[in-house]
């Protein structure tokens, strides 16, 4: 059981748990991206745990008939063991995603894993006819090329503004410009991208430019937000009929999750101490 410190950012420690809350999120027309807590592993075997873990969780995804995808992080899977340990455990999940009609998103970390994601991802988005998405980050430099690269290539691309600290020469560190960035990927997404744009970002500002991006250019859009955070705009953007996501962490590994978005922000720490203290 999570207590209920963290069960506001965290879904439960089971899969079980994880559906029983997806089940709720879905009557709010809201939809699900699961993630199974864990990165950075060093050795092979936790890492084929969690490919495992993701292989049993899109069966009971498919089985409790919830409306959820999943998205794994490289570095859980085994990249820092090998990129071959990566691409053969991704490919297992997203074979074994696709049988069951179950979409899965990749996320993207550190730039020293940029070009090893994208290449796994655009060679299983090819072979799996875009059953796959991936992550793009607004703030390294090089994604103007990444777009230009992803444009033909079938699956769908989540642009977020980018969780890492980067080094200045690859990366924008000041929030205005990767804003700017932010809003130019969009423009860019919304003309050239044919399977959709998803909107990873909780910026009311973002989210408006990509609402006037779909009426200019008719482009499928959706907007994805974490568990969590802005619960209120979530529902009323799915009540409004934008195809909304939340992307819901779950496992025992929730701590360090929970952690960071507590710190990220005052209010988020406010509702943690208050739930503490029962009020
Ligand atoms: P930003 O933090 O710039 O805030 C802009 C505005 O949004 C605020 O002024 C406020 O109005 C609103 N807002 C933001 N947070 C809020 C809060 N807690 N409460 C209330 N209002 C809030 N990163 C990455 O590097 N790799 C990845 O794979 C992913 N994946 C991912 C998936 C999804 C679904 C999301 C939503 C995000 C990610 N990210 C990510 C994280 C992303 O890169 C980024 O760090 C965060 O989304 C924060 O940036 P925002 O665009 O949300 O707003």
């Amino acid at each position: 059981m999570i207590p209920p410190i963290a069960s506001r950012f965290v879904a439960g420690e089971t899969p079980a748990e994880a559906i029983e809350y997806v089940d709720g999120l879905n009557d709010r027309d809201v939809a699900a991206i699961l993630n199974l807590l864990g990165e950075h592993y060093h050795e092979r075997p936790p890492a084929d745990e969690d490919a495992a873990a993701y292989r049993d969780l899109v069966t009971d995804i498919a089985d409790s008939d919830v409306d959820a995808c999943i998205s794994v992080k490289p570095s859980q899977i085994g990249l820092d063991v090998g990129e071959d340990v990566f691409r053969e455990n991704l490919e297992s999940i997203v074979e074994t995603a696709d049988d069951h009609g179950v979409f899965t998103w990749v996320d993207m970390e550190d730039h020293e894993t940029t070009d090893a994601t994208l290449d796994a991802f655009e060679d299983f988005a090819r072979k799996y006819d875009g059953d796959v998405g991936v992550c793009i980050q607004a703030n390294l430099k090089r994604t103007e090329g990444d777009l230009e690269r992803l444009a033909d290539v079938p699956g769908k691309v989540r642009l977020v503004k980018g969780a890492y600290d980067e080094p200045s020469e690859i990366a924008y560190k000041q929030k205005e410009r990767v804003n700017e960035a932010y809003r130019d990927y969009l423009e860019y997404m919304f003309r050239e991208f044919d399977d959709g744009v998803a909107v990873g970002s909780h910026d009311p500002a973002m989210i408006e430019h990509a609402a006037g991006l779909h009426d200019e250019h008719g482009t499928d859009y959706e907007v994805q937000m974490l568990m969590g955070i802005r619960e209120d705009a979530q529902t009323e953007l799915a009540a409004d009929g934008v195809e909304t996501y939340q992307y819901v962490p779950y496992g025992d590994k929730w701590f360090s999750y929970f952690y960071r978005r507590a710190m990220e922000r005052k209010e988020n720490l406010l509702f943690a101490v208050r739930a503490v203290l029962g009020r």
